[in-house]
Protein backbone atom coordinates (compact mmCIF):
# COMPACT_ATOMS: atom_id res chain seq x y z
CA UNK A 1 0.00 0.00 0.00
CA UNK A 2 1.14 3.62 -1.39
CA UNK A 3 2.56 5.37 1.89
CA UNK A 4 0.26 8.67 2.28
CA UNK A 5 -0.96 10.91 4.50
CA UNK A 6 -3.91 8.16 6.23
CA UNK A 7 -2.59 5.51 8.89
CA UNK A 8 -2.78 2.18 7.78
CA UNK A 9 -3.53 -0.83 10.06
CA UNK A 10 -3.18 -4.39 8.82
CA UNK A 11 -5.20 -6.92 10.20
CA UNK A 12 -4.54 -10.82 10.19
CA UNK A 13 -8.38 -12.76 10.53
CA UNK A 14 -10.23 -9.99 8.79
CA UNK A 15 -12.27 -12.22 6.79
CA UNK A 16 -14.80 -12.60 9.64
CA UNK A 17 -16.08 -12.12 13.22
CA UNK A 18 -13.53 -9.90 15.27
CA UNK A 19 -10.95 -9.27 12.78
CA UNK A 20 -13.63 -7.74 10.23
CA UNK A 21 -15.21 -5.51 13.23
CA UNK A 22 -11.72 -4.03 14.25
CA UNK A 23 -11.72 -3.28 10.73
CA UNK A 24 -15.32 -1.45 10.58
CA UNK A 25 -13.88 0.53 13.49
CA UNK A 26 -10.69 1.58 12.52
CA UNK A 27 -11.92 2.65 8.85
CA UNK A 28 -14.61 4.74 11.17
CA UNK A 29 -11.56 6.42 12.37
CA UNK A 30 -9.52 7.20 9.22
CA UNK A 31 -7.21 4.22 8.72
CA UNK A 32 -6.95 2.52 5.52
CA UNK A 33 -6.31 -0.96 5.66
CA UNK A 34 -4.49 -4.16 4.54
CA UNK A 35 -7.08 -7.24 5.05
CA UNK A 36 -5.36 -10.50 5.28
CA UNK A 37 -7.06 -13.80 6.01
CA UNK A 38 -7.36 -17.10 3.27
CA UNK A 39 -11.30 -16.21 1.90
CA UNK A 40 -10.74 -13.85 -0.65
CA UNK A 41 -14.24 -13.42 -1.51
CA UNK A 42 -15.50 -12.35 2.07
CA UNK A 43 -12.29 -9.68 2.34
CA UNK A 44 -13.64 -8.26 -1.14
CA UNK A 45 -17.11 -8.22 0.16
CA UNK A 46 -16.23 -6.46 3.15
CA UNK A 47 -13.13 -3.93 1.32
CA UNK A 48 -16.09 -3.06 -1.14
CA UNK A 49 -18.19 -1.82 2.01
CA UNK A 50 -15.45 0.35 3.63
CA UNK A 51 -15.12 3.92 2.68
CA UNK A 52 -11.33 3.93 2.69
CA UNK A 53 -8.37 2.22 0.87
CA UNK A 54 -8.07 -1.27 1.51
CA UNK A 55 -5.48 -3.69 0.37
CA UNK A 56 -6.24 -7.32 0.31
CA UNK A 57 -3.87 -10.26 1.17
CA UNK A 58 -5.00 -13.62 0.95
CA UNK A 59 -2.76 -15.56 2.89
CA UNK A 60 -2.61 -18.93 4.69
CA UNK A 61 -1.04 -17.79 7.80
CA UNK A 62 -0.02 -21.45 8.69
CA UNK A 63 2.32 -21.61 6.26
CA UNK A 64 5.75 -19.99 5.77
CA UNK A 65 4.99 -18.35 2.08
CA UNK A 66 1.47 -16.61 3.65
CA UNK A 67 3.50 -15.28 6.48
CA UNK A 68 6.46 -13.62 4.28
CA UNK A 69 4.02 -12.26 1.90
CA UNK A 70 2.30 -10.69 4.98
CA UNK A 71 5.76 -9.34 6.71
CA UNK A 72 6.38 -7.95 3.57
CA UNK A 73 3.06 -5.87 3.41
CA UNK A 74 4.11 -4.63 7.13
CA UNK A 75 8.15 -3.94 6.18
CA UNK A 76 6.65 -2.26 2.91
CA UNK A 77 4.35 -0.15 4.41
CA UNK A 78 6.00 3.00 5.86
CA UNK A 79 2.55 4.79 7.42
CA UNK A 80 1.56 1.55 9.04
CA UNK A 81 0.54 2.45 13.10
CA UNK A 82 -1.53 -0.70 14.23
CA UNK A 83 -0.86 -4.64 13.66
CA UNK A 84 -3.56 -6.46 14.60
CA UNK A 85 -2.65 -10.16 15.01
CA UNK A 86 -6.33 -11.72 15.07
CA UNK A 87 -6.15 -14.96 12.91
CA UNK A 88 -6.85 -17.87 15.12
CA UNK A 89 -9.53 -20.95 15.58
CA UNK A 90 -9.95 -23.90 18.23
CA UNK A 91 -9.70 -27.34 18.07
CA UNK A 92 -11.21 -30.23 20.12
CA UNK A 93 -10.13 -32.93 21.23
CA UNK A 94 -7.32 -34.78 23.86
CA UNK A 95 -4.03 -33.35 22.35
CA UNK A 96 -3.21 -36.68 21.91
CA UNK A 97 -5.84 -37.64 19.80
CA UNK A 98 -6.81 -35.06 17.95
CA UNK A 99 -5.32 -34.25 14.12
CA UNK A 100 -1.67 -33.18 14.68
CA UNK A 101 -1.95 -31.10 11.40
CA UNK A 102 -4.44 -28.91 13.39
CA UNK A 103 -2.40 -28.89 16.53
CA UNK A 104 0.98 -27.80 14.27
CA UNK A 105 -1.11 -25.10 12.31
CA UNK A 106 -2.50 -23.51 16.04
CA UNK A 107 0.77 -22.90 17.23
CA UNK A 108 2.13 -21.65 13.20
CA UNK A 109 -1.24 -19.57 13.04
CA UNK A 110 -1.09 -17.73 16.92
CA UNK A 111 2.21 -18.07 18.26
CA UNK A 112 5.05 -18.55 14.70
CA UNK A 113 2.87 -15.73 12.57
CA UNK A 114 2.13 -13.26 15.56
CA UNK A 115 6.26 -13.20 16.72
CA UNK A 116 6.95 -13.32 12.60
CA UNK A 117 4.53 -10.41 12.03
CA UNK A 118 5.00 -8.23 15.15
CA UNK A 119 8.83 -8.61 14.44
CA UNK A 120 8.23 -7.02 11.38
CA UNK A 121 6.00 -4.51 12.39
CA UNK A 122 8.44 -2.97 15.50
CA UNK A 123 11.36 -2.86 13.48
CA UNK A 124 9.46 0.11 11.44
CA UNK A 125 7.30 1.29 14.81
CA UNK A 126 10.04 1.83 16.75
CA UNK A 127 12.56 3.49 14.23
CA UNK A 128 9.43 6.27 13.76
CA UNK A 129 8.73 5.93 17.30
CA UNK A 130 4.70 5.50 17.01
CA UNK A 131 2.60 3.19 16.68
CA UNK A 132 0.90 -0.09 18.43
CA UNK A 133 0.42 -3.80 17.83
CA UNK A 134 -2.92 -5.67 19.22
CA UNK A 135 -2.69 -9.59 19.65
CA UNK A 136 -6.14 -11.02 20.08
CA UNK A 137 -5.67 -13.88 22.53
CA UNK A 138 -8.11 -15.07 24.77
CA UNK A 139 -9.53 -15.48 28.68
CA UNK A 140 -8.15 -18.98 27.85
CA UNK A 141 -4.85 -17.60 28.04
CA UNK A 142 -5.39 -17.55 32.02
CA UNK A 143 -6.72 -20.98 32.71
CA UNK A 144 -6.07 -24.51 30.86
CA UNK A 145 -9.03 -26.89 30.13
CA UNK A 146 -9.54 -30.22 28.57
CA UNK A 147 -9.60 -30.58 24.89
CA UNK A 148 -8.42 -27.00 24.88
CA UNK A 149 -4.69 -27.33 25.80
CA UNK A 150 -2.87 -26.34 22.65
CA UNK A 151 -5.64 -23.45 22.25
CA UNK A 152 -4.92 -22.31 26.21
CA UNK A 153 -1.27 -22.54 25.66
CA UNK A 154 -0.82 -20.04 22.47
CA UNK A 155 -2.99 -18.08 24.03
CA UNK A 156 -1.01 -17.81 27.21
CA UNK A 157 2.30 -17.61 25.14
CA UNK A 158 0.50 -14.80 23.44
CA UNK A 159 0.22 -12.76 26.73
CA UNK A 160 3.32 -13.54 28.04
CA UNK A 161 5.15 -12.35 24.15
CA UNK A 162 3.35 -9.30 24.67
CA UNK A 163 3.57 -8.38 28.59
CA UNK A 164 7.92 -8.99 27.99
CA UNK A 165 7.18 -6.60 24.42
CA UNK A 166 5.79 -3.79 27.00
CA UNK A 167 8.42 -3.73 29.22
CA UNK A 168 11.37 -3.71 26.87
CA UNK A 169 9.08 -1.44 24.96
CA UNK A 170 8.81 1.39 28.39
CA UNK A 171 12.86 -0.07 28.71
CA UNK A 172 13.41 1.90 25.82
CA UNK A 173 11.18 4.87 26.24
CA UNK A 174 9.22 4.25 23.18
CA UNK A 175 6.01 5.59 22.51
CA UNK A 176 5.15 2.46 20.22
CA UNK A 177 2.03 0.30 22.41
CA UNK A 178 1.43 -3.59 22.27
CA UNK A 179 -1.59 -5.31 23.76
CA UNK A 180 -2.76 -8.45 24.48
CA UNK A 181 -6.99 -8.52 23.93
CA UNK A 182 -8.57 -11.49 26.00
CA UNK A 183 -12.23 -11.95 25.29
CA UNK A 184 -14.55 -14.25 26.67
CA UNK A 185 -17.18 -16.04 24.47
CA UNK A 186 -18.19 -13.33 21.60
CA UNK A 187 -20.30 -14.11 19.10
CA UNK A 188 -18.34 -14.62 15.59
CA UNK A 189 -18.03 -17.43 13.34
CA UNK A 190 -15.79 -19.31 15.69
CA UNK A 191 -17.39 -21.53 17.20
CA UNK A 192 -19.45 -22.75 14.10
CA UNK A 193 -15.57 -23.30 12.22
CA UNK A 194 -15.00 -25.36 15.39
CA UNK A 195 -18.75 -26.81 15.40
CA UNK A 196 -19.66 -26.25 19.09
CA UNK A 197 -23.32 -25.55 19.23
CA UNK A 198 -23.33 -22.05 21.02
CA UNK A 199 -26.91 -23.12 22.27
CA UNK A 200 -24.58 -25.08 25.30
CA UNK A 201 -23.10 -21.61 26.53
CA UNK A 202 -25.35 -19.45 29.03
CA UNK A 203 -26.39 -16.29 27.00
CA UNK A 204 -24.95 -14.46 29.57
CA UNK A 205 -21.55 -15.44 28.75
CA UNK A 206 -21.63 -14.19 25.19
CA UNK A 207 -20.46 -10.76 24.20
CA UNK A 208 -20.85 -8.53 20.54
CA UNK A 209 -17.84 -8.11 18.61
CA UNK A 210 -18.44 -4.70 18.79
CA UNK A 211 -18.12 -4.54 22.48
CA UNK A 212 -14.64 -6.53 22.09
CA UNK A 213 -13.10 -4.17 19.94
CA UNK A 214 -14.62 -0.64 21.55
CA UNK A 215 -12.77 -2.29 24.68
CA UNK A 216 -9.49 -2.76 22.68
CA UNK A 217 -9.35 0.24 21.13
CA UNK A 218 -10.15 2.16 24.45
CA UNK A 219 -7.18 0.11 26.10
CA UNK A 220 -5.20 1.11 23.56
CA UNK A 221 -5.55 4.89 23.82
CA UNK A 222 -5.05 4.13 27.86
CA UNK A 223 -1.72 2.39 27.17
CA UNK A 224 -3.59 -1.11 28.94
CA UNK A 225 -1.06 -4.10 27.96
CA UNK A 226 -3.86 -6.72 29.21
CA UNK A 227 -7.70 -6.05 28.26
CA UNK A 228 -10.26 -8.21 29.34
CA UNK A 229 -13.48 -6.64 27.95
CA UNK A 230 -16.76 -7.45 29.96
CA UNK A 231 -16.96 -7.39 33.82
CA UNK A 232 -17.74 -10.97 33.94
CA UNK A 233 -14.79 -12.33 32.40
CA UNK A 234 -12.69 -9.06 34.55
CA UNK A 235 -13.83 -10.80 37.73
CA UNK A 236 -13.10 -14.45 36.73
CA UNK A 237 -9.79 -13.40 35.70
CA UNK A 238 -9.06 -10.99 39.16
CA UNK A 239 -10.25 -13.76 40.88
CA UNK A 240 -8.47 -16.86 39.42
CA UNK A 241 -5.37 -15.23 38.05
CA UNK A 242 -3.39 -14.45 41.55
CA UNK A 243 -4.76 -18.03 42.88
CA UNK A 244 -1.72 -20.37 43.91
CA UNK A 245 -1.18 -22.89 41.04
CA UNK A 246 -2.22 -25.90 43.07
CA UNK A 247 -5.68 -23.95 44.22
CA UNK A 248 -6.33 -23.16 40.66
CA UNK A 249 -5.80 -27.06 39.85
CA UNK A 250 -8.60 -27.99 42.32
CA UNK A 251 -10.94 -24.84 41.22
CA UNK A 252 -10.99 -26.50 37.62
CA UNK A 253 -11.73 -29.98 38.42
CA UNK A 254 -15.85 -29.44 38.06
CA UNK A 255 -15.35 -27.49 35.40
CA UNK A 256 -13.55 -30.31 33.06
CA UNK A 257 -15.17 -29.86 29.05
CA UNK A 258 -17.12 -33.63 29.53
CA UNK A 259 -17.32 -32.94 25.20
CA UNK A 260 -13.65 -33.85 25.09
N1 LIG B 1 -15.14 -16.02 19.34
C1 LIG B 1 -14.70 -16.26 20.56
O1 LIG B 1 -15.45 -16.73 21.45
C2 LIG B 1 -13.27 -15.92 20.91
C3 LIG B 1 -12.93 -15.82 22.28
C4 LIG B 1 -11.63 -15.49 22.61
C5 LIG B 1 -10.69 -15.26 21.64
N2 LIG B 1 -11.02 -15.38 20.31
C6 LIG B 1 -9.98 -15.14 19.32
O2 LIG B 1 -10.38 -14.12 18.44
C7 LIG B 1 -9.68 -14.25 17.20
C8 LIG B 1 -10.66 -14.05 16.05
O3 LIG B 1 -11.60 -15.10 16.07
P1 LIG B 1 -13.16 -14.85 15.82
O4 LIG B 1 -13.86 -15.12 17.09
O5 LIG B 1 -13.40 -13.56 15.14
O6 LIG B 1 -13.48 -16.10 14.88
P2 LIG B 1 -13.77 -16.20 13.31
O7 LIG B 1 -14.98 -15.40 12.95
O8 LIG B 1 -13.78 -17.65 13.01
O9 LIG B 1 -12.50 -15.51 12.64
C9 LIG B 1 -11.25 -16.14 12.59
C10 LIG B 1 -10.44 -15.46 11.52
O10 LIG B 1 -9.12 -16.07 11.48
C11 LIG B 1 -8.80 -16.35 10.14
N3 LIG B 1 -7.89 -17.50 10.05
C12 LIG B 1 -8.01 -18.72 10.63
N4 LIG B 1 -6.99 -19.52 10.26
C13 LIG B 1 -6.21 -18.78 9.42
C14 LIG B 1 -5.02 -19.04 8.69
N5 LIG B 1 -4.44 -20.26 8.70
N6 LIG B 1 -4.48 -18.06 7.93
C15 LIG B 1 -5.08 -16.83 7.87
N7 LIG B 1 -6.20 -16.53 8.55
C16 LIG B 1 -6.77 -17.49 9.29
C17 LIG B 1 -10.15 -16.63 9.46
O11 LIG B 1 -10.06 -16.32 8.07
P3 LIG B 1 -10.06 -17.38 6.86
O12 LIG B 1 -10.84 -18.58 7.28
O13 LIG B 1 -10.69 -16.61 5.73
O14 LIG B 1 -8.60 -17.64 6.63
C18 LIG B 1 -11.04 -15.61 10.13
O15 LIG B 1 -10.98 -14.36 9.46
C19 LIG B 1 -9.02 -15.64 17.23
O16 LIG B 1 -7.63 -15.48 17.47
C20 LIG B 1 -9.68 -16.33 18.41
O17 LIG B 1 -8.83 -17.27 19.03
C21 LIG B 1 -12.29 -15.69 19.94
Amino acid sequence: MASGARPVALITGASSGIGATFAQHLASRGFDLILVARRADKLAELAARLPVTCEILTADLATDDGVAATAAAIRGCASLELLINNAGFGTLGRFWATDVAGQDAMHRVHVLATMLLTRAALEGMTARNKGGVINVSSVAAFSVNEGNVSYCATKAWMNSFTEGLALELAGANSNVKVQALCPGFTITEFHDTLGVDRRGIPNFLWMKADDIVAASLRGLEKGKVIVVPGWIYKTVVAFMDPLPFAIRRHIRRPFRDRRV
